[in-house]
């Protein structure tokens, strides 16, 4: 994910002092080794909230937050990734290696920021000048504070309005150009492009303007709206218009109700529902959803009623699926025949829109309805019918509670669950499904536990392991782990799981690293290192089952090649001296 070398992470992880860090923005108590608090990302009146320095770890027992300085920092102030690491790195006076920066900064970024913030000044000003277009906005419902907030502007009727004011020279013009600003005729004129519009800029996570949108003001222009172009600032499937403002309204965002216009989310905001963000005209991409997910636990997508709004409802569904760990959830809002959410609160007011929303149709709901549509649920071949379209969907639901309950819902409706086909799992996925993982545990399984809950027990493993042989699942993670603790010795819980961010194999390497282990800190080392004799143990036995198989079919050891028969007699052996030294180890007195 990141282009930014592990080795880095690690040190800047290391450097960084996350009880200061999260001590303060979330009042901490100490609790012996930890640190401990009422949890900043869900509503708990007993503290389950823990931060251990020793790991440079958080997690919440009660709603299962956990990760890294980095999660937090991405999490709490909502910050993206190389953000995060920058903030970090600007704390513990580290420099992020040029490469990443480089990125950063590709094509002259500040400089392109810079010319948005220019040109939004512009329009800005423009308003201010254009009592045509202040009468406008005025018919539309808007007062003095939400124009300003919104940053609202006008753009100018004439070609180059905004041209002329800001490309004074051949550099600034190229980056209007970058930023999509301009317009080039066939016979090679270059002219504004947006003109006589209102213009929405459109920010970014940290408030500074990346693009724009624009409205006619006359009925009969066309297009209505206008968007940038994708620009190096600007990609339409990442951003959400009006996220900057609901985040300065709220420390804590309640929900976040999806709406399809810009005049919907500035509306609602004028009526005080100021939690309402806008796609930019397109579908509900999996970047969006995800976004959504990190900044509110309750997301309400809004649509028509029509048939188009139930289909971009469907398409929200299918991105937000993937998403929805458990305390997450998605509601589909349909509003009444020809209306929008700005002429709904226009006329009923935030109350009335709140109580539509609240009648909102659950994910669940909705998907059921839709998966049942054209079936006839009352026969044995439509009930088989709708657990085959299901089952992919319902595969595609993180692990927990949400997903058992679809599951059960399906087994209802269908008579067939989803446990009858087991879904793809990922590769090397550790964790069979919707077990804790303590309770139904294996070796590899309780191996990855200790090494992530304390990495410092890599040295129970012997150099010269065999066990990365065992053809069984988890044993390549396994292998990776320790080679991973090897070459970075000192290396700590969160720094591992910043390591395989982005892998398939995370959520179930996240679930061990808290997993309760149900045995004492002080058994962890023997525990280990038993662990590691049994691995062994079951390499070599398969090693012989499969070297006893070739004896059978050789009929006689005499038949054997010499090799063979010297391996078949060293494996025996080596098994009978393994499981002596485990029954040793189970003797041995607790430490
Ligand atoms: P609508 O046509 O539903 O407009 O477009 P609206 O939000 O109700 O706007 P008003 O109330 O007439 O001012 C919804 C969204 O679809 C995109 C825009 O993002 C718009 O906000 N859109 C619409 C375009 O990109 N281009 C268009 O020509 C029309
Ligand atoms: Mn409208």
């Amino acid at each position: 994910m990141s282009r930014i070398p592990d080795a880095f992470i690690d040190e800047l992880l290391a450097r960084t002092d996350i009880v200061e860090l999260i001590g303060a923005r979330v009042p901490l108590k100490r609790q012996g080794r930890e640190f401990s608090a009422r949890c900043p990302f869900h509503d708990e009146r007993s503290p389950s909230f823990t931060v251990s320095p020793n790991k440079q770890f958080y997690h919440c027992f009660g709603c299962g937050a956990h990760g890294s300085a980095i999660k937090f920092l991405m999490e709490y102030d909502r910050l993206e990734f190389l953000d995060a690491v920058e903030e970090l790195a600007r704390r513990a006076g580290m420099e992020v290696p040029r490469e990443t920066r480089q990125r950063n900064q590709q094509g002259d970024f500040q400089a392109l920021l810079d010319t948005c913030a220019a040109a939004a000044g512009f329009f800005r000003d423009q308003l201010g000048r254009t009592p045509r277009a202040q009468d406008y906005l005025r018919r539309r419902g808007l007062d003095a504070a939400v124009i300003e907030r919104y940053a609202i502007g006008y753009a100018p009727a004439g070609w180059d309005g905004l041209r002329s004011a800001l490309a004074t020279d051949p550099g600034r013009l190229a980056l209007l150009d970058k930023v999509g600003l301009l317009s080039k005729s066939d016979s090679g004129k270059v002219y504004d492009k947006f003109r006589d519009r209102i213009i929405f800029p459109i920010h970014d996570r940290r408030g500074r303007v990346i693009a724009f949108g624009g409205r006619v003001i006359e009925k009969d222009d066309s297009p209505k709206y206008l968007n940038s172009p994708e620009t190096p600032l600007f990609h339409k499937g990442r951003e959400l218009y009006g996220l900057w403002q609901v985040r300065q309204a709220h420390a804590k965002i309640p929900r976040l109700i999806v709406v399809e216009g810009y005049m919907d989310v500035v509306a609602l905001a004028q009526y005080g529902v100021d939690t309402a963000v806008a796609t930019l005209g397109t579908a509900t991409t999996p970047d969006h959803a995800e976004l959504l997910f990190r900044n509110a636990a309750d997301v309400y997508f809004c649509f028509d009623g029509d048939r188009a709004g139930r289909g971009a409802a469907w398409k929200a569904l299918e991105a937000v699926l993937p998403r929805l760990r458990d305390g997450r959830q998605a509601y589909f809002l349909f509003l009444p025949e020809g209306d929008d959410p700005d002429s709904l609160v226009r006329r009923e007011g935030a109350a009335g829109f709140d109580a539509q929303r609240r009648r909102a149709t659950p994910l669940s709901e909705f998907f059921f309805a839709e998966m049942s549509r054209d079936i006839q649920l009352a026969s044995l071949d439509g009930k088989a019918r709708l657990a085959e379209r299901c089952r992919p969907l319902l595969a595609q639901i993180p692990d927990g509670a949400f997903r058992d309950l679809m599951s059960q819902r399906l087994a209802e409706l269908s008579g067939v669950g989803l446990q009858a086909q087991p879904a793809s799992a990922g590769p090397a996925a550790t964790a069979p499904r919707g077990s804790a993982p303590a309770a139904r545990s294996s070796l590899v399984r309780t191996a990855i536990a200790l090494l992530l809950q304390r990495p410092t027990l890599v040295h129970c493993v012997p150099d010269g392991y065999a066990f990365g042989e065992l053809q069984q699942r988890g044993v390549p993670l396994l292998v990776e782990l320790i080679e991973l603790i090897r070459q970075r010795p000192g290396i700590a819980l969160g720094a591992i799981l910043e390591h395989f961010e982005g892998r398939a194999e995370l959520p179930a390497l996240e679930k061990l690293a808290v997993a309760d282990l149900l045995t004492p800190p002080e058994h962890w080392q023997p525990e280990m290192t038993g662990a590691v004799l049994r691995l062994e143990l079951e390499t070599l036995r398969q090693r012989h089952a499969v070297l006893a198989a070739r004896l059978d079919a050789a009929g006689t050891v005499a038949a054997l090649g010499a090799t063979e028969r010297a391996e078949l007699l060293g494996t025996l052996g080596r098994i009978r001296a393994l499981e002596g030294e485990i029954a040793r180890l189970a003797r041995a007195p607790a430490p």
